[in-house]
């Protein structure tokens, strides 16, 4: 069971696709479980406010520390291990190996294995987060070299690339075995379905052919490699 507390201004952004298919499956089998923390509830003041503007001047505001620390403290209070991931452009990229090792258990690739398999994910707003709130935090995940307006799209894409792993989640025994990127940087071979010809373009005969060995080795010479420049 892996467990994910997300703690966030906007459930309603993340909680749809929670429900949906795999998702959802997961949570129907047990293998997962997704609690929603409303950042808003630690907010400060009459109108529960959760940021402020910079110090030393500047656009935009800031999530505050008092709020944040308040919503991961009552979280740690019933699981003290869990452990704390804050989505942001300036953390280390998100990858397969980083996806697989969290499903087994262990976020960081050498970690220890964390029997407990909770993660608090933390979606910062507005332009950013006051320096100090890392203090309380053990992984800063970056998406990639774009900035998004918030954690809520890269807490989801965290939470699907990891829970689809967990076995049981996806339908085929091997499915997350065979696809792309499970080996390294290799991208899984080109795969075809009925009809065996669809407006003059036809399935490769050797997948029609029955012959498992020649078919594994028109996939082995068929996988693709991450083409770094897109194209
Ligand atoms: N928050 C804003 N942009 C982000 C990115 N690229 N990755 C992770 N978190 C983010």
């Amino acid at each position: 069971m892996i467990k994910f507390t997300i703690i966030t201004l906007f459930r309603e952004a993340i909680e749809p696709y929670l429900k949906t298919s795999m998702m959802w499956k997961a949570t129907e089998k047990g293998l997962a479980q997704f609690d929603f923390v409303n950042l808003r509830d630690f907010g400060l003041g009459p109108h529960k406010s959760v940021d402020d503007t910079p110090y030393g001047g500047g656009d935009g505001m800031l999530l505050r520390c008092e709020p944040v620390f308040a919503a991961i403290e009552s979280v740690k209070k019933t699981d003290p291990s869990a452990k704390v991931i804050l989505p942001t452009p300036v953390g280390e990229i998100w990858e397969q190996s980083r996806a697989r090792a969290m499903a087994d258990g262990k976020l960081g690739i050498d970690d220890e294995k964390n029997e407990t398999q909770h993660y608090i994910i933390l979606c910062p707003h507005y332009e950013g987060y006051d320096e100090r709130i890392l203090s309380i935090v053990d992984y800063k995940i970056s998406l990639g070299k774009y900035v998004l307006t918030g954690g809520e799209l890269p807490a989801l894409i965290i939470i699907d690339s990891v829970v689809r792993l967990i076995p049981g989640v996806l339908g085929g025994e091997n499915s997350a075995e065979i696809e792309s990127f499970s080996d390294g940087d290799n991208l899984e071979y080109p795969q075809y379905t009925r009809p065996e010809e669809f407006r003059g373009m036809r399935v490769p005969e050797i997948l029609l052919s029955g012959n498992h060995g020649e078919i594994a080795k028109w996939r082995e010479s068929h996988s693709g490699k991450v083409d770094p420049d897109g194209a």
